[in-house]
């Protein structure tokens, strides 16, 4: 395989995923940095691929501890594996975050099924719910989308490794800023 198509196979493997719940890279390692400078890691569900522009869509509670960490540090990474072949995608980024307020968390909201709303309508992600009912609050859809947030992932570089049996294989891409190839290169495993 050329560079150009190992990184044309993995965006349009990510491409896929978005659209696909059982694709293997539907489901991204999010990492972010703490304000005690400790490393936080999260799955989450890839919603869209813009491939062209190499952007990632994830949605999230805006009442969440990463939201609050990502607005502070905006450089993530996001990670992914795909069993067949053994592929790693390790992408790293900047992440530009759309809350309830802005337009693109509207028009996502718009998109999304009642039962992925609700998910948003519970209390703060984290806290502590004791012995109180999950279901007893009267909540609405608006009080879910109030804390609805649209975070916009942008690649910086892309490593890609495939494990294979004895000669596994890496490369590296680079991204400008409009999502243009600006380099790509084989290293050592
Ligand atoms: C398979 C899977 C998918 C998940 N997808 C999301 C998601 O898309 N967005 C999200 O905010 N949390 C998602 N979660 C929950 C997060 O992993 C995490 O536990 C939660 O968001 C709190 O993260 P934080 O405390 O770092 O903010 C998912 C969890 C699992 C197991």
């Amino acid at each position: 395989m050329t560079l150009t198509a190992v990184d044309a196979s993995a965006w349009a493997e990510l491409e896929a995923a978005a659209a696909d719940p059982q694709s293997a890279f539907r489901y991204l390692n999010l990492c972010s940095v703490d304000a005690a400078g400790r490393p936080q890691a999260r799955m989450v569900v890839l919603r869209g691929v813009d491939v062209a522009r190499r952007l990632l869509e994830i949605h999230t509670d805006v009442r969440s501890p990463k939201w609050q960490e990502i607005s502070a540090k905006p450089l993530v990474t996001l990670l992914g594996f795909g069993p067949q072949p053994k592929v790693q995608l390790r992408l790293q980024g900047s992440a530009e975050l759309h809350g309830p307020a802005s337009e693109r968390a509207a028009e996502a909201w718009s998109l999304l099924p009642l039962s992925t709303r609700s998910t948003y309508m519970g209390g703060p992600p984290g806290d502590e719910i004791g012995d109180r009912p999950a279901s007893e609050a009267a909540v609405t859809d608006a009080d879910g989308q109030a804390f609805f947030g649209a975070l916009i992932f942008r690649a910086e570089t892309l490593d890609w490794f495939q494990l294979r049996h004895a000669d596994n294989r890496r490369a590296v891409f680079a991204y400008d800023h409009l999502g243009a190839l600006t380099s790509s290169r084989w290293v050592n495993p």
